[in-house]
């Protein structure tokens, strides 16, 4: 058996309790921000997933040490030298780019090849360079390198047109240890930025305002090392939400901060599921078929995830009556489309807008995950589907879901034909003799 497929056997319920991995978009930048520190650094609840190991095996290409402990990582950055990232993975996923910010702060010259990521869209990077431009940064476009330089990094009103995700990341990374003031106005709100900023005031950095469209940042002359907990990935457990839902299941996700689920318990409800949350978990039991959602457009925070919009799309494939979905923030989200219309969804679409014509039987068909997200949406769908699904390209899975084929076991559903986990091992080997060593420095 191809261990980038997954066989699934539907219909299925979802039904039980499940604690939820760590965030990816939340680890992420946080290992960029290890950069900014020397000394050993601690994450907990830290996401064993492809990008992840992607991103250490670049930390340690420019002279970083990273060690698993169970879900613990430790990172080294005391022996840091290597301005240029190259590394296999750096092609791979987006989010090298937040290396830009990071290690222009600390090194004050940077290379890296030119972003990769899930192909949803243009994704351009001109927001991260003017933000980072207008603190100081000159970058010059090489054939497949972006090199970047500045010899001092000073503080600066940044104004971002829309309020990237990375590109405010970046700002941030690069203002903690420039010269004077930086305000960034229409910042990104995500729970991404507030958990950066949060770890970054561990290591010692000034910032104010983050989860507001305007953050402030003092910049300081040294960071150091810190201990950190990861927070759960709200993606991953609206994935397994919208599946509870499809599959009229009753599940109830632990180590999920509501604060950042943002106006999904609302939309769920819409749907009518019923929905019970506390602080940090949330229940969810659907009874009935889904209803459609008449309009439903998606935004940044505290709007409707894009990440989320393909898992919502399957289960609104299954709803009793016409929906009508707008992707506002990737152009090329709507390559599930296809793959769900395979399973016997009727969905048209056109640019940005998608129609789904509920109430469709979905049945089980050999498929294929084009990018991350419709990738998990599509096995949500197989769980609602009568018949054996195969979905391929389960590589695109593993860079955001440690062990798809785990938490759905925990979730109740048992008749699976493929059995083998997809995602890689982790190359970066637990070694239980690495301790801090270095207490003082760890916050
Ligand atoms: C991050 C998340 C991704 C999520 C997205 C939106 C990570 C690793 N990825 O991606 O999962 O879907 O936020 O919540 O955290 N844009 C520009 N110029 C730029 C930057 C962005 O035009 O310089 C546009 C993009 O093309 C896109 C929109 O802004 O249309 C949103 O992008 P952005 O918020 O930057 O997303 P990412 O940080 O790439």
């Amino acid at each position: 058996m191809d261990r980038n497929e997954l066989y699934i056997k539907g219909p299925q319920r979802m039904q039980g309790e499940l604690l939820i991995q760590g965030s990816k978009n939340a680890a992420l930048p946080i290992l960029a921000a290890t950069i900014l520190g020397e000394g050993i650094f601690i994450l907990h609840h830290c996401p064993k997933i492809s990008d992840v190991e992607h991103m250490l095996e670049l930390l340690v290409d420019a002279g970083c040490r990273a060690y698993w402990e169970g879900h613990m990582l430790i990172v080294d950055t005391r022996e840091l030298r290597n301005y240029r990232v190259k590394g296999d993975g750096a092609g791979k996923m987006r989010s090298t780019v937040t290396l830009l910010g990071s290690i222009l702060g600390r090194m004050h010259q940077v290379e890296i090849p030119y972003p990769g990521g899930c192909t949803i869209g243009k994704r351009p990077i001109d927001l991260h360079l003017r933000g980072l431009e207008q603190l100081g940064a000159v970058f010059e476009h090489q054939e497949h390198t972006l090199v970047g330089k500045a010899a001092i990094l000073h503080g600066a009103s940044v104004y971002l047109d829309f309020p990237s995700v990375g590109a405010t990341e970046n700002v941030l990374l690069a203002a903690v240890l420039a010269e004077g003031s930086t305000v960034i106005h229409g910042a990104a709100m995500e729970p991404e930025i507030v958990e950066l900023a949060s770890f970054l005031r561990k290591m010692g950095a000034k910032i104010l305002g983050e989860g507001t469209p305007v953050i402030s940042i003092e910049g300081v002359k040294r960071l150091h090392a810190a201990e950190y907990i990861v927070p759960s990935d709200r993606i991953v457990a609206g994935t397994y939400l919208f599946g509870a839902l499809m599959t009229r299941g009753e599940v109830r996700l632990l180590h999920v901060p509501l604060a950042h689920l943002g106006n999904l318990p609302g939309v769920l409800e819409q749907m009518g599921a019923v929905v019970e949350a506390k602080e940090d978990w949330i229940y969810v039991r659907m009874d009935h078929q889904c209803r459609p959602i008449p309009y439903l457009v998606t935004a940044p925070f505290p709007g409707f995830p894009t990440d989320l919009q393909s898992a919502l799309m399957a289960a609104l494939s299954t709803a009793s009556g016409i929906s009508f979905i707008e992707e506002k923030i990737f152009e090329a989200r709507f390559q599930v489309v296809e793959e769900l219309q395979k399973m016997g969804a009727s969905i048209t679409s056109e640019e940005s807008f998608a129609l789904i014509d509920g109430d469709a039987r979905l049945r089980g068909a050999k498929v294929e995950a084009k990018e991350l997200r419709g990738g998990a949406a599509l096995i949500m769908a197989a769980l609602a589907a009568e018949g054996e699904t195969c979905i391929q390209g389960m590589e695109y899975v593993c860079r955001g879901y440690e062990d798809i084929n785990e938490d759905l076991k925990k979730l109740g559903i048992k008749k699976r034909c493929g059995e083998q986990g997809c995602c890689p091992k982790t190359a970066f080997t637990e070694e239980t003799h690495v301790r801090t060593g270095n207490n003082e420095e760890v916050s």
